[in-house]
């Protein structure tokens, strides 16, 4: 069977009314990125940065998964591990559309990270008025998300999916973050047939083999259908 790595952006949420980042009304234009998603924001202004995320975490509940998440989780069903979902996002919107091999390289919005004992919690309410961790009890919990300056979870388990990859499919991403920017690059150098879905020419459009453009909630089913044909 071939097997398929996934790289997912925000452009894969967008219709399911999850804001993206670049956009003229994304979440960068509303906020500097120093100021909410950094280590430093965080131990000088953590406030701030909770309250960020914590209307993340609560907007997700008035969210749902759109047809591209659903077409990822039937493609799973039909080809099981040889999918690998790596997805950017921080929403659980591919775990909500029925994936289960999901990479989350960037954190988890439902989870907190008390930086006391270390250990990992899902979580779904605010972290602003500093709740203890579970665990230990400690008031120490921050959003279990990667920010700028911090390495991407799994990166391991990613590479080593690429390397073993035929197919790498990007969906719904600018190209403009690294490490994940740069999966293109490397599926490529090790033969794999590249293919990007997206709204519009990324940055890196010029490096994949195929680029179709047009909305996540089209493209994704189209290309999940004919696979399975
Ligand atoms: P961006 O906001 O940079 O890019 C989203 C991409 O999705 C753009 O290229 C859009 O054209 C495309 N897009 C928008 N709507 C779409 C739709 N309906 N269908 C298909 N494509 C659509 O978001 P990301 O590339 O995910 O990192 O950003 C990467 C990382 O930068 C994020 O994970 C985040 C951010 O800063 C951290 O916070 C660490």
């Amino acid at each position: 069977m071939t097997r398929i790595v996934v790289l997912t952006g925000a452009g894969v949420s967008a219709e399911s009314g999850v804001p993206t980042f670049r956009a003229a009304d994304g979440l960068w234009e509303g906020h500097r990125v120093e100021d909410v998603a950094t280590p430093e924001a965080f131990e000088h202004r953590p406030t701030v940065v909770h309250r960020f995320y914590d209307a993340r975490r609560a907007a997700l509940a008035g969210v749902e998964p759109n047809p591209a998440h659903r077409a990822l989780a039937r493609l799973e069903e039909a080809i099981g591990d040889d999918l690998l979902v790596v997805t950017q996002n921080i929403d659980d919107l591919h775990e909500r559309g029925g994936s289960t091999r999901v990479v989350h390289m960037h954190g988890r919005l439902r989870a907190a990270w008390c930086r006391a004992c270390d250990g990992r919690t899902d979580w779904y309410d605010d972290l602003v008025d500093l709740p203890p961790c579970p665990r230990c009890g400690v008031t120490e919990l921050r959003p279990d998300v990667v920010w700028f300056g911090e390495v991407p979870y799994e990166m391991d388990r990613i590479v080593a999916a690429l390397d073993e990859a035929d197919v790498f499919v990007s969906i719904g991403t600018s190209g403009a973050v690294y490490p994940a920017a740069g999966f293109v690059q490397h599926a490529a150098a090790r033969g794999v047939r590249t293919l990007e879905l997206n709204l519009e020419p990324s940055a890196g459009t010029h490096l994949f083999d195929e680029a179709r453009h047009g909305p996540a909630s089209v493209l994704v089913p189209e290309w999940v259908e004919d696979l399975l044909r």
